[in-house]
């Protein structure tokens, strides 16, 4: 097994980094349950495809929601189950990995995630701010004396942040993300239409179409969704366009643009110079929206920048991170040697008790 790993465990998507290999998983962050029997019949592609389509003893859970761990337990085997995918029987493979969790964790939860994984794989774990490293995956700086700011667009959350010499100096969290948006289409959908369109339809619809801003007729892109008429209460398509996509979502992106507006009254002078000279940084899946940078930019008079591959940034950047710690250029996140002992030890114990 490598001996560098990187986890982005999303409220969405789990995405694991190995060290000269890459990204090597990348599924959906869901479980599904047997609520008779409490067992986990399936995890990750193969539960997310269950959505909407089990029998009613079985359950699909998301463990992370809205920026937070909802079930620690089912996140915990989530992890777990992920891990041992990649793990391989070597005795002497003791890896170095980095967890990169929501950023509204607590230090209780931080510390069972880390005690969790080390359990798992016997060997050292860190512990990183997601937007942190979604920074450096997209190309930040984050290390260097000066203002970098990112807007990272998930599942659960909206997480904002400016980062100088490897802290987060100023940052902003808010629900307004990519459940909410798929939220927002539903009820648009409702409203409009007086259809009834599922969550996963609307996600579909959102992935497919969705616009930051209205567009001209000739430059439309439509999608076909199948739901149930509130009239009639027979099933019934509707085509929908993009427009309708930015309408619905026009709410929340104002008020992603709003959240960025208070981060940056707020940055000190000289960083906000840096920012404004370099751009923001936009990613996370929620930057796949057609436009929201030029949306962004025009609102806040600040360049924002789509990253490549903005889904992949967080488990990038974990590749980076890692090799910052190992290097010692990143400090802070590195336990000292008597965290390190005490780690060992408490390995050494459970070792001993089996
Ligand atoms: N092309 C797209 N347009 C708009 N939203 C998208 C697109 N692709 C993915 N998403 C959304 O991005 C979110 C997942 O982003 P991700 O960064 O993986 O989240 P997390 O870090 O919370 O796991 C989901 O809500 C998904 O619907
Ligand atoms: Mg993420």
């Amino acid at each position: 097994m490598s001996r560098e790993i990187g986890i982005d465990l999303g409220t969405a998507n789990v995405l694991i980094h190995l060290k000269g290999r890459g990204i090597v998983v990348n599924e959906p962050a869901v479980v599904a349950v047997d609520i008779n029997t409490n067992e986990i019949v399936a995890y990750g592609q193969e539960a997310y495809d269950m959505i909407g389509r089990t029998p009613d003893s079985i359950n699909v859970i998301h463990p992370l929601e809205g920026g937070v761990i909802s079930d620690y337990d089912l996140a915990e085997a989530m992890l777990i189950l992920f891990m041992r995918r990649i793990q391989n029987n070597s005795l002497f493979s003791r890896p170095v990995i980095l967890i990169c969790a929501p950023s509204q964790i607590n230090d209780i939860e931080k510390q069972s995630l880390i005690e969790t994984a080390e359990r798992a794989s016997g060997g050292i774990v860190y512990v990183e701010e997601e937007t942190k490293v979604a920074a450096l995956g997209a190309g930040g700086n984050i290390m260097a004396p000066k203002g970098t700011m990112v807007i990272d667009i998930g599942g659960g959350t909206s997480d904002i942040a400016v980062i100088s010499q490897g802290e987060i100096v100023n940052s902003n969290s808010l629900r307004q993300a990519g459940d909410y948006f798929n939220q927002a289409i539903v009820e648009f959908v409702k409203e409009k239409y007086h259809l009834l369109i599922g969550d996963k339809t609307a996600e579909q619809v959102k992935i497919a179409i969705s616009s930051a801003v209205l567009q001209p007729e000739e430059d439309l892109s439509y999608y076909d969704v199948n739901g149930l008429d509130l009239v009639t209460r027979l099933p019934k398509a509707v085509k929908l366009n993009s427009n309708d996509m930015a309408m619905a979502l026009a709410e929340p992106l104002e008020a992603v643009a709003q959240a960025t507006e208070s981060v940056l009254k707020k940055v000190r002078p000289e960083l906000l110079a840096d920012i404004v000279e370099s751009g923001i940084l936009l990613t996370g899946g929620g930057a796949l929206i057609d436009q929201l940078d030029e949306y962004l930019s025009g609102r806040l008079e600040i360049s924002v920048i789509k990253v490549d591959q903005p889904m992949n940034s967080v488990a990038i950047g974990t590749g980076l991170m890692l090799e910052l710690i190992q290097s010692g250029e990143f400090e802070k996140s590195k336990p000292s040697r008597w965290q390190l002992f005490k780690r060992r030890l408490q390995q050494f114990k459970r070792r001993l008790m089996g």
